[in-house]
Formats: C-alpha cells, sequence, structure tokens
C-alpha cells in the first residue's frame, strides 16, 4: 500500500482546527504554521478533501531532496514517479520559492524541475498560468532543501461548490467552519447569526449538523491521476452520503438587507439545506428562545462603511442580555475594543485574515444571574 506524506494547508490561524479534523478522521497530524503534516494510504487522501472544513488544500509531498546545482536538481527530480500524477492531457502550473539556498532564481528552477520531470515522463509536460486550470505543483526550497508537491484538491477547499453568489463582505467557509468548532456548537441547541448577509455560517451551520461532506458537490484534482481509484473514490463519497442526517436545531439567520437574505437563501438552496434555515429581514429580533449558540461576524466598518462600528458591537451586547438566559457568542472583531464593546465576556482564541483584514476569533458565554 502506498504511504502518502501529505500536508493539509489551513489559512493561518486554523491549524489547530485542521489538526482536530484530521484526528476525527483518524490521522495522526503535526500543525506547523500554514498547515498540518500528515501520512496515510489513498482512501485518507480522499477522505481529507472530500471531509475536512477548515482547510484550504491537500498536498501530496512528492519529493524532498537537497541540490545546490541545476544538473544536480535535474538528476533528483527525474527519480520520482510523477507519472502517477501527471498526465500529457493536463498543464502544470508551477509555484517555486527559494529562500537562503544556492539556487535561488525561480524562473531557472521551474525550467530545470520541467527538465526532471520530462526525462521521467518521456515527454515534455506542457505548462499554464491560469489559476483555474492545471495541475499545481509546489516547489519551496529552503537552505537548499527542496520539498515538491502536488495539490490533490485542485481549487481551494473553501469553495464548496455551493456559493453561486457572493455579499459585500462574505466570509470564507474555512472561517465560518472554524467559528463553529470553535463555539462548541452541540448540533441541539438553536444557533443564530444576526449578521448573516450572504449566510456562510448558517449554511455551514446547516452542513455541520446533518453531517453533510463539505466536498460533495465538487470535484478534486486527484481524480485525473493516474493512480486514481474510481471504485474507491466512489465507496468513500457513498458511505459519507449515507452519514448525512436531518439538522437536530433551529438555525436562524438575521440581516437588514433583503438583497443579502436573497443570497444567502440561494446559497442555501443549493447547498441543499434550505430547509433548515429560517431567513429574515430583521435586527436584532424577538427570538422567544431561552438558550443559543450566537455565531456571528458583524460588519467591522472597514471593507464596507459602517458610520458608528462600536455602537452595532455594543447593541448586539445589550441584544444578547436582554433575549437569552445563557448564550455561547462567537464572533470575529478587528480588535479587542469591539470585542469588549459587547460587555460580554470574550476570550480571543486566534487570529486570521479574513479578505486582507485581521480579525480576532472571540469565544464567551452569557449567564444571566
Ligand atoms: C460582515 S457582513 C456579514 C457577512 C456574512 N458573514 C457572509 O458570509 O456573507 C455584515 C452584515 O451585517 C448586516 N447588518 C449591518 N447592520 C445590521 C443590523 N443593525 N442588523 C442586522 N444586520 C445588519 C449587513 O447587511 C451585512 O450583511
Amino acid at each position: 500500500m502506498t504511504v502518502f506524506r501529505m500536508f493539509a494547508v489551513s489559512p493561518p490561524g486554523l491549524e489547530g482546527f485542521t489538526l482536530r479534523e484530521l484526528e476525527e478522521l483518524g490521522a495522526q497530524g503535526k500543525a506547523e504554521t500554514g498547515g498540518v503534516e500528515f501520512k496515510g494510504s489513498l482512501e485518507l487522501l480522499y477522505r481529507s478533501n472530500l471531509m475536512l472544513r477548515t482547510a484550504n488544500r491537500v498536498l501530496v509531498r512528492v519529493a524532498t531532496f537537497r541540490a545546490t546545482s541545476f544538473r544536480e536538481l535535474v538528476e533528483r527530480v527525474k527519480r520520482y514517479p510523477w507519472e502517477i500524477y501527471i498526465s500529457s492531457k493536463v498543464p502544470l502550473r508551477l509555484r517555486v520559492t527559494s529562500k537562503a539556498s544556492r539556487l535561488y532564481h525561480t524562473g531557472a528552477i521551474a525550467e530545470r524541475v520541467l527538465e526532471g520531470m520530462k526525462e521521467r515522463l518521456g515527454f515534455a509536460p506542457s505548462t499554464t498560468n491560469s489559476e483555474d486550470e492545471g495541475e499545481a505543483i509546489i516547489v519551496r526550497v529552503v537552505r537548499d532543501r527542496f520539498t515538491i508537491s502536488v495539490n490533490s484538491s485542485g481549487a481551494m477547499l473553501y469553495k464548496r461548490g455551493y456559493k453561486k453568489l457572493v455579499g459585500k463582505a462574505p466570509l470564507r467557509e474555512t472561517f465560518a467552519a472554524a467559528m463553529l468548532m470553535a463555539s462548541g456548537w452541540d448540533r441541539k441547541t438553536p444557533l443564530i447569526d444576526p449578521f448573516c448577509g450572504s449566510g456562510t455560517i448558517c449554511t455551514e451551520a446547516a452542513l455541520f449538523c446533518t453531517c453533510t461532506p463539505p466536498g460533495i458537490l465538487r470535484g478534486f484534482a486527484f481524480e485525473r491521476w493516474k493512480i486514481h481509484d474510481q471504485n474507491l473514490w466512489h465507496r468513500i463519497k457513498e458511505e459519507a452520503k449515507g452519514r448525512i442526517s436531518p439538522c437536530t436545531a433551529p438555525i436562524l439567520g438575521f440581516d437588514i438587507s433583503e438583497k443579502a437574505l436573497e443570497l444567502a437563501e440561494k446559497n442555501a438552496a443549493s447547498a441543499g439545506v434550505a430547509q433548515y434555515i429560517s431567513l429574515k429581514r430583521e435586527s436584532f429580533p424577538k427570538t422567544g428562545l431561552e438558550t443559543a449558540y450566537i455565531v456571528t461576524n458583524p460588519p467591522y466598518g472597514l471593507r464596507v462603511f459602517v458610520p458608528d462600528v462600536e455602537k452595532i458591537y455594543r447593541k448586539l451586547g445589550e441584544w444578547i442580555k436582554r433575549s437569552f438566559r445563557e448564550a455561547t457568542v462567537c464572533l470575529l472583531a478587528p480588535d479587542k475594543r469591539l470585542a469588549s464593546a459587547t460587555g460580554i465576556p470574550l476570550e480571543r482564541l486566534t487570529s486570521f485574515s479574513n479578505g486582507g483584514i485581521r480579525v480576532g476569533l472571540y469565544v464567551g458565554k452569557w449567564v444571566r444571574e
């Protein structure tokens, strides 16, 4: 059985969540900046692509070696079984970075890597610069050590295949999934997003609650590989589909924008979970609920102008205190001042860059005395 050395690329700040997910899949991983290293079979490679909610890619580390001259680089590259991943039909997209190494000219490195591959394959692989096509090959050189990886996922995994339309300041699905994990949502208590926008948190919550594999609607680069095992892949997908169950908790989304709610409705429908999500055009409404998980991405006033953003966080806190006997709160805020404006004790678990803006992920609990 081939054992693949893999690396699940996570958005920086989410590595811990990806590690937890991999452990739930039965893998032993090691988190490092930018992702989690793990090893396993083709089955694990398929499962991780299909199931990981917080990672963006699963790379296969094909080659690791030391080279200090171009001749040595070509000699090394040609020893690896590139025929498994590369066919004459799919062009390659090489991304090269080099740090503190004898070979530093990234264009020349790419040329020699292609030369080594050509010697092994018996044909010259074609190349492309387009982000949307081709087999991505990632060449990393650090202190003369080369690591060459193949992207098994294809398009980034946050692209689940259901979001046809995005709002003004959308949240990536990977971040929404991490917020749900960070909140510790029990999938029984109602979940509310009072600033739901295009509904990413609500849709991800419904997918999570129903155990729907996040990748079930999309394709993956590994489906083009020579070693691709269609029977195994079919079985894994069917087993995962068999575990889908009805949603066990109410999911509520509110927003003041009619347009945002229309997008949320369409996205939830194309994800196949619209029946589990109630969307309403309201601001801080009465819900009649005693307990809830509030998981939300309020406006920060940076990408979209908001006159008094602190007031929004203050009103959010007042609404939570007024409405619920007990609430677990998980929100994003660009700084501690805004998180504190809610008046709810919140702890910053991690931070990440959402659409170019650094935000903290805050979690806390409100219990009425
Ligand atoms: C940062 S966006 C949320 C994006 C969302 N997470 C998504 O994935 O599309 C903030 C949302 O808050 C809404 N909003 C702003 N002020 C509001 C208020 N007072 N009550 C309810 N919604 C409000 C905006 O219309 C916007 O859709």
